[in-house]
């Protein structure tokens, strides 16, 4: 079982200057919810009880955001918007949430190496709140829970790009599991690859299912594309030993790093709210 979600969010979110200045990127609202909210909500959906953040500077707003606010509350009790708290609330009775800061800022793997300490030695999921995902059914993370118990290793989620923009994107190659047509074994994996270098269309969006070896790989990983510690460079190592399985999930992802993408999730979760 996977019993914790690690939310690296200690990123400057520079692409959403300057409203990022003082306020994390993780608690920009798509309509009325932080995005963070929306990943804990996935987190739980996939029976995980655990949050596990690691923040940095300026980011004490996701912590207060997950504690209940006294005066607030009773300020609106038994008021018409008494009820606009009930969902946060509940996530607050449900789960349990412990942070840990990451004092530089050098790189996912990076990020996620310093939450070894909230972690421990057990698999776990990793959710990039900015990564905003929408399913019919089951949540993404669930999905993924699913694909990890079947082949017991490390799981990323994936999804098809258009081939001029590989250069966003850790892009894997694999081979398909037999019969599936969704479920990749990872032969190879590329940081943020131009076009004409990418092994495929293959995008590695912010869900993954880690095995706690990982730590030991990235405590060895040496600084990658950017300067910064990969997490695709250790997941790499993994997959030399057949250990990454790749799984395009069913469902919707919105880029929410980025302006078009923030503007598109608004969108649809606003229609969807109409139906
Ligand atoms: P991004 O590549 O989106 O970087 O990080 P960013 O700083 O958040 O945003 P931009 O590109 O400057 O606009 C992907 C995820 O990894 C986390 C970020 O918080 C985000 O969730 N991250 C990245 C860290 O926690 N620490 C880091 O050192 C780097």
């Amino acid at each position: 079982m996977i019993h914790k979600c690690l939310f690296p969010a200690a990123g400057y979110g520079t692409r959403f200057l300057p409203a990022t200045k003082a306020t994390p990127k993780e608690m920009l609202p798509v309509l009325t919810k932080p995005l963070i909210q929306y990943g804990v909500e996935e987190a739980l959906d996939a029976g995980i009880h655990t949050m596990a953040i690691v923040t940095g500077r300026g980011k004490r707003a996701i912590e207060d955001h997950f504690d209940i606010s006294y005066e607030l509350e009773h300020q609106i009790k038994g008021g018409s918007k008494e009820y606009l708290l009930d969902e946060i609330r509940s996530l607050i009775d449900q789960c349990t949430f412990s942070y840990t800061r990451q004092v530089e800022m050098k790189g996912l793997g990076h990020a996620i190496l310093t939450g070894e300490t909230l972690i421990g030695d057990e698999p776990f999921a990793v959710l990039l709140a900015d990564d905003l995902c929408a399913a019919d059914g089951a949540g993404v993370l669930k999905q993924m829970i699913e694909v990890y118990e079947k082949y017991q290793c490390s799981v990323v989620a994936i999804e098809e790009v258009p081939m001029d923009q590989t250069d966003k994107y850790g892009i894997i190659a694999g081979d398909l599991v037999d019969d599936t047509n969704d479920t990749y074994r990872v032969t190879d994996m590329v940081e943020k690859p131009d076009p004409k270098d990418a092994p495929s269309n293959l995008a590695i969006i912010g869900r993954y299912i880690l095995t706690p070896d990982i730590f030991d790989i990235l405590k060895e990983t040496k600084p990658g594309k950017g300067g910064e510690i990969q997490i695709t460079d250790a997941l790499l190592e993994q997959a030399r030993q057949g250990k990454v399985i790749a799984y395009k999930f069913k469902g919707r992802r919105f880029d929410c790093g980025s302006v078009e993408g923030f503007v598109k999730a608004t969108n649809y979760f606003y229609e969807l709210g109409q139906q």
